[in-house]
């Protein structure tokens, strides 16, 4: 993880989670449930058979504060037939410890691990979420690329990669309205709350040059996935892919 970036989360970690939710107007909270529904039908096999004899085993990079992970588990709590390993690998000590200290993530096993390299081994996981991450892992397609290969390198054969990120809405008034809320919005009132500057700057440059949904879907490809789908959320502004190795 860039010694930048890892600088930017540990000034936001405590007001992180409040401007996800201010600036989203709550909507990231559902878009998480959403991701986790999704994760509990690839579970129970729904959409994709999967052997019940052996644990299932999710991992959630870039986990952050544990939302995501927290969705999971509270998912696969639900019924037995959703039991799952959890884990959860992020960058930040300082994102991993407001992680830690969450209600429903003690049975949730953390890692320190960049997530270029991540310490297991080959086909180890089912499935692999990642929520709101996937723009800091793309300096350039390349990296973008590269990243995209570890996640399939530690996915077991047939498992899947969920990622649940912001997008480019398809409608360009609505993309031009969204990328404006972006620099007049997101900018200065992330910086208000959060005090962080270089934080909201980041984020501002990020959201608007990242791919959208079917751009993202041919690098999933060029990693090596396949059976690429997404759904569009909120008329875009986020995207949820699936893909299986
Ligand atoms: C925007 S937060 C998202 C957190 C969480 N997934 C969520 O849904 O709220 C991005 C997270 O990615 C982590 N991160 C960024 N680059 C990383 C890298 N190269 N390796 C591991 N973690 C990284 C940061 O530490 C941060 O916790």
């Amino acid at each position: 993880m860039k010694k930048g970036v890892r600088k930017i989360y540990q000034e936001v970690a405590p007001t992180y989670e409040l401007i996800n939710h201010v600036l989203t107007l709550g909507m990231d909270i559902l878009w998480r449930k959403r991701a986790a529904w999704i994760a509990a039908k690839i579970r129970a096999g729904e959409k994709y058979a999967s052997p019940t004899s052996r644990p299932f085993r999710i991992l959630d990079v870039c986990s952050g504060t544990g939302e995501m992970a927290r969705d999971l588990a509270v998912r696969m709590d639900r019924k037995k037939a959703l039991k799952a390993e959890i884990y959860a690998a992020d960058g930040s000590p300082s994102m991993i410890h407001r992680a830690k200290n969450k209600e429903h993530l003690r049975s949730v096993r953390f890692t320190l691990a960049d997530a270029g390299n991540l310490p297991f081994p080959d086909s180890t996981f089912d499935l692999i979420t990642i929520s709101f991450s996937t723009r800091n892992l793309n300096p350039n397609p390349q990296a973008m690329l590269s990243y995209l290969r570890e996640f399939f390198r530690i996915l077991k054969p047939e498992g899947t990669f969920l990622n649940l990120e912001t997008s480019q809405p398809p409608l360009p008034v609505i993309k031009t309205l969204y990328h404006l809320y972006i620099r007049l919005i997101v900018k200065p009132a992330g910086y208000l709350i959060s005090g962080s500057r270089a934080g909201y700057n980041y984020l501002s440059y990020t959201m608007p040059r990242f791919y959208d949904a079917p751009e993202f879907s041919a690098l999933c490809r060029k990693a090596g996935f396949s059976f690429i789908q997404h759904s569009l959320l909120f008329l875009g502004a986020a995207a949820i892919h699936t893909a299986r190795k």
